[in-house]
């Protein structure tokens, strides 16, 4: 089985942009839908692959440009809310969250049925639960199960959850895949740590003792581009790891010493981490940490137990890959982080 026409939502960012070049790059043809089209601007020039503009929200705008292709892939996703509402009361007032992790698929699956696609993969996140104190969590959690429930063809009926009515036909060949923190050239975890240590002689961190398990982009993305024809991967979910584990203290002391830098790190007692989550949360610009982190950081982002991985998943470890470009000896890592940072 080989789905030969992709169209991705989040196709532009991050991890978009590993995946759109790795499925390029084994001769796909990808439709990229952007809110802006200079947001794909690195993707323009890759030949089988088509950068659309469109709003990706009206769903009869999605169905359309669905059309034509077999199979679709969501990887939109935002970690802070510019418009702040709740995921968990459906009368309340709707937030970025809500938008875009728990309505946006519900749209997604329901324009694949109205365009015939049969194949959906989803971004979720390990720690989404639809029953989390963290906002973000609780709306990938409920995002994912709508994604889940459209793989299920025992009950024919629509469902509701979360407030959000599933109106796609069910029994669709769905693959969701959780992963730990993205690591890679242009990410916004390790660098926006690494620029804290390069500006700041203190550095104060919440949560020193939070756990993850990092991830390389370039395994999400391989993960994502081998599973689309697998069909053992239909209706599974994949929990994606790295080999290690680290606290957040140590992923610093890491930076630390590969950067070499003598910052002193003032790791943070609960009560004052969630404060300064607080006021961090009031900062104007791009924000460092807020009230909805600390929460989502009170569960340890790691695969102990869970989906289990993909097979044949061999992870690339973050020691062996990071201080490539942390240190400028890769200097497309620098650019591709300050594209991240411009947005563009
Ligand atoms: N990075 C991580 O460490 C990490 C860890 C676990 C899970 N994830 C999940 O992985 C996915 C990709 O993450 P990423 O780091 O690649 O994110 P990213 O770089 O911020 O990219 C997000 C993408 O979502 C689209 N997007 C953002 N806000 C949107 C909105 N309001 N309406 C429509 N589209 C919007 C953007 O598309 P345009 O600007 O082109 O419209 C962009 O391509 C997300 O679902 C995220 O939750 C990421």
């Amino acid at each position: 089985m080989s789905f030969e026409k992709i169209c991705v939502l989040g196709g532009s960012g991050f991890v978009g942009t590993v995946l759109v070049s790795e499925l390029a790059a084994r001769g796909r043809q990808v439709k990229v839908l952007t809110r802006r089209r200079e947001h794909a601007k690195g993707l323009i020039l890759l030949p089988t692959v088509d950068v659309v503009e469109a709003n990706i929200h009206d769903e009869r705008i999605l169905a359309r440009e669905f059309r034509g292709c077999d199979a679709a892939i969501n990887l939109v996703g935002v970690l802070h809310e510019n418009v702040k509402g709740r995921v968990d009361k459906p009368q309340a007032r709707r937030g970025d969250f809500h938008e875009n992790h728990v309505e946006l698929p519900r749209k997604a699956i329901s324009a694949c049925a109205e365009a015939g696609i049969s194949r959906f993969l989803h971004m979720s996140a390990l720690g989404a639960d639809p029953t989390s104190r963290s906002n973000y969590q609780r709306s990938k959690g409920v995002g994912e199960a709508l994604v889940r429930e459209a793989g299920w063809d025992a009950n024919p009926d629509p469902g509701t959850l979360g407030g959000a009515k599933l109106t796609a036909r069910r029994g669709m060949q769905v693959t969701i895949f959780r992963p730990s923190v993205i690591f890679g050239p242009g990410d916004s975890f390790l660098n926006l740590f690494a620029r804290l240590l390069k500006l700041l002689p203190a550095v104060p961190l919440a949560c020193p003792h939070a756990r993850f398990q990092p991830v390389y982009v370039g395994d999400v993305a391989k993960a994502f581009a081998d599973g689309l024809d697998d069909p053992d991967s239909f209706s599974r979910t994949y929990d994606l790891c790295g080999p290690d584990e680290y606290t957040l203290l140590e992923l610093m002391q890491f930076l630390q010493k590969t950067l070499n830098r003598g910052s002193r790190l003032i790791p943070l007692p609960d009560r004052l981490s969630y404060l300064n989550a607080w006021m961090l949360e009031f900062k104007p610009g791009a924000k460092l940490m807020t009230r909805d982190n600390y929460y989502a950081m009170q569960t340890p982002n790691v695969c102990s137990d869970g989906n289990g991985a993909p097979p044949n998943w061999q992870p690339q470890a973050l020691e062996a890959l990071a201080p490539a470009w942390l240190t400028g000896a890769q200097m497309r890592g620098h650019y591709s982080e300050y594209r991240n940072q411009a947005h563009r």
